[in-house]
């Protein structure tokens, strides 16, 4: 049998005649790739895997974690219906009669609606089966429930379709039960003698039922990301998607908050957050029909994405990973962050993120190793711990002088870098600093050695004039000699050079010809879907094979934030505008579900706004600066230089791992506080900022998450040298500190400030 893995959380198997094999390999498979250390993890693995028996059917099945349950019910009919989605500890509507036959109102509340024999919205699944025919009618079969890890319980449901037995499909749940978040996808295996087509192939269909909804959506466009709007759902279909292919949005980020509640609350009111592991084309569809129920179909795009599946295959949707918060948004992140945290979301979650001096915004692509080496010495000065070389140090018939040659030639430039990649990984060394470079492993130039060798590897439309966006093509890595290709280059720069320790990948445009000149006729419309399981093989490749470079994921800013991709990437870069004040509005968005480790967020020149100010917005994610540090006079130098030994000492070790309070909103006033509490809840970190370009007047800042019963220090941290606090440090009991708050030592245009609270 043949597998493929697309990456550790699923799997994709392009044959997989038996679906219990598939089911064990899957469980063996599915750790994923460096969580964070779980003690527990993996102790039963053994004895629960041996307890995978089918179950007794006609018994509703629960999704249970500490706090939610998803309760899903076979009728007598067999059809699969969703009975409850909510938290544990509210009462349940009791199960509806199953008696009758089964009619098209009886369908309405099935977990995975197919389209053809009585259901008559928008279906989870469409199917023309190999004879022709357009309909499915799928009824439960059987059932497994596993536990990969104590604190984590797989429940796989098999369902089958008694006219067209070789269609089988298998629905997963992974829930974690400490983070109350539902991981769900679906697994559809052609077992017929021929091809079929799969036109709609959803991951998953959330039902809700509720006066209203509320939905709000991250979305922007480059150097606006994740800008979060929202609106109330009317009867019909709201759509959310991206047809973009490699990265997932240009113009939103694949999740989504839906608050059944009204207007979503941040730390009050019912929340449903998703968010699907996958960077290409996405489609969330929330339809809302006339008994006031929402359906909320979520996963790959089906728009121009017909998946021809061969006899034998079986295509593994990717996940959607949701969660229901009764505390709002607030409660909502902290769950998608805790998870992210504690299962692999994010690579390497426990090791501290470096802090970067990167040389983009310093140099573009204007630079020689002698400018390099002496930016060297400046983030030596400022206590940075890895220079992240950018963009332009490769091609050499092709220099890489600008953005129209050498993407594809990743050798060293020789008149920019006479003497190589190791060389300066070396200088770096020898100065304390690490070494990392840029790499956009998937793109190529017209103007490149690679092209000119091979201009057949690109995907475009075979009779058409190739479109180029920022003067470059997207390899097509359905074609295994581009996938070799593309391996190689990770072989070429990193193995001869144990020195670099980072990269940052980028990914600078997306598709707007999708076809292939590699693809047979009957598969071009697979393209774009096979693309992302080839990617995050590639992801997959580098990330085990070189488990010692860590690695920043980009996309022309954020183009491609993922919880599909971070599992092999330490950070993301969110914007290419640094502006602090827009950043805050940024980085808020992005906070709803990535944790503030994740977020790469660097001081540059960017902004009309005091240093502090960039510093202070910068300190409250994974911080950096990009920018030539001789060019500040000494007295800034000393100003970053004691921020970031802060960010090292006190910032960091909070943040990053922290449960994140949002407390005032940009969106509601031109100011925004954010807390950070550290687990034990011994320290919490504040960050204030005054957004407006005139004064302005907090109101009392009350913190929340801390221990009502501890006493606390409250102090203000990174305070220029010549600064004097607004805020006299005082002590008072956690319970006092979020009653009664305290002023904001904030009040002048673009003021801001750091508070410490420690436990005495
Ligand atoms: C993208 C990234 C930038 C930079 C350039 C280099 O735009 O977002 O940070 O790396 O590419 O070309």
């Amino acid at each position: 049998m043949k597998l493929r893995h697309t990456h550790p959380a699923k799997t994709i198997l392009r044959v997989a005649p038996a679906l219990l094999v598939l089911c064990a390999t899957c469980a063996a498979l599915q750790q994923p790739l460096q969580a964070a250390p779980n003690p527990n993890k993996g102790k039963n693995k053994n004895k629960s895997q041996s307890q995978a028996q089918p179950q007794a059917q006609y018994k509703p099945i629960t999704i249970a974690t500490a706090g939610i349950e998803l309760i899903l019910g076979p009728g007598e009919d067999g059809i699969f219906s969703q009975l409850y989605y909510g938290p544990a500890n509210r009462e349940k509507p009791a199960p509806p009669q199953r008696k009758q036959r089964r009619d098209s109102s009886l369908r309405e509340n099935e977990v995975y609606p197919q389209y053809g024999n009585g259901f008559i919205a928008t279906p989870a699944l469409r199917v023309t089966h190999a004879d022709g025919n357009t309909s499915t009618d799928l009824a439960y079969a059987s059932h497994t429930v596993t536990k990969p890890a104590d604190d984590i319980t797989l429940t796989r449901i098999e369902l089958s379709d008694k006219a067209y037995p070789g269609l089988r499909v298998a629905l997963c749940y992974r829930a974690y039960r400490d983070e109350n978040i539902i991981e769900q996808w679906s697994e559809i295996t052609n077992n017929e003698t021929a091809p079929v087509t799969l036109y709609n192939y959803a991951s998953a269909a959330l039902i809700a039922s509720a006066q209203s909804y509320y939905l709000t959506q991250l979305q922007g466009d480059y150097r606006t990301e994740a800008g979060l709007t929202e609106e109330k759902l009317v009867p019909g279909i709201k759509i959310l998607d991206s047809k973009i292919g490699v990265r997932a949005h240009q113009f939103r980020n694949p999740s989504f908050i839906l608050s059944l509640d009204g207007p979503a609350r941040e730390e009050t009111g019912d929340v449903i957050g998703g968010a699907l592991e996958w960077a290409g084309s996405f489609q969330f569809a929330f339809e809302v029909d006339n008994a006031g129920r929402l359906r909320a179909l979520c996963g790959i795009n089906p728009f121009a994405a017909e998946y021809r599946l061969d006899a034998g295959e079986t295509l593994v949707t990717p996940a959607l990973l949701h969660t229901y918060s009764t505390e709002g948004k607030g409660g909502m992140s902290r769950n998608f962050h805790r998870w992210a945290r504690a299962h692999g979301g994010i690579r390497d979650a426990s090791k501290p993120r470096p802090v970067l001096l990167n040389n983009w915004e310093a140099t573009h692509f204007d630079f020689d190793e002698n400018k390099i080496i002496s930016l060297f010495d400046g983030a030596k000065e400022i206590g940075a711990d890895l220079f992240l070389l950018d963009d332009g140090w490769f091609g050499n018939n092709h220099p890489r002088d600008n953005d129209k040659a050498g993407l594809g030639d990743w050798e060293p430039n020789a008149k920019k870098l006479p003497n190589g990649l190791t060389h300066l990984a070396d200088a770096a060394k020898s100065r304390g600093i690490g070494f990392g470079i840029w790499l956009e492993p998937e793109m190529v130039n017209p103007a490149s050695d690679l092209f000119e060798k091979h201009p057949d590897w690109v995907i475009t439309q075979p009779n058409r004039a190739p479109l180029l966006r920022r003067n470059q093509l997207i390899l097509d890595n359905n074609r295994p000699e581009a996938q070799a290709f593309e391996r190689g280059i990770f072989d070429r720069t990193l193995a001869p050079n144990p020195g670099i320790t980072y990269v940052k990948w980028d990914c600078n445009r997306f598709v707007t010809q999708p076809g292939s000149s590699y693809l047979p006729a009957d598969k071009q419309t697979r393209l774009l879907v096979d693309y992302q399981f080839h990617l995050y093989d590639l992801m997959r490749y580098f990330a085990q094979k070189y488990p010692n470079v860590m690695a920043m994921l980009c996309s022309g800013g954020s183009g491609r934030v993922d919880y599909g991709s971070l599992r092999y990437f330490h950070s993301f870069w969110a914007s290419d505008n640094t502006d602090p004040r827009q950043r805050v509005f940024i980085q808020w968005g992005f906070s709803q579900f990535f944790p503030s480790e994740s977020v790469s967020a660097h001081v540059t020149d960017m902004g009309q706004r005091p240093l502090k100010f960039a510093l202070d917005v910068a300190l409250s994610g994974a911080f950096g600066v990009d920018r030539d540090v001789a060019r500040w006079t000494p007295a800034e130098r000393a100003q970053v230089a004691a921020a970031v030994k802060l960010y090292h000492d006190r910032i960091r070790p909070v943040t990053a791992g922290g449960a994140l309070y949002r407390l005032n909103s940009p969106y509601e006033m031109p100011r925004a506080t954010l807390e950070y509490v550290a687990p034990d809840r011994a320290r919490a970190i504040v960050f204030i900022y005054n957004l407006d370009k005139s004064d302005s007047v907090f109101p009392a800042i009350k913190p929340l998450g801390l221990d009502a019963a501890k006493t606390y220090r409250v102090r203000e941290i990174n305070l220029p040298a010549s600064a004097t606090t607004r805020l006299a440090p005082y002590g008072a009991t956690g319970a006092t500190l979020m009653r009664d708050g305290f002023a904001a030592p904030v009040s002048g245009p673009l003021e801001s400030a750091i508070i410490e609270i420690t436990v005495e």
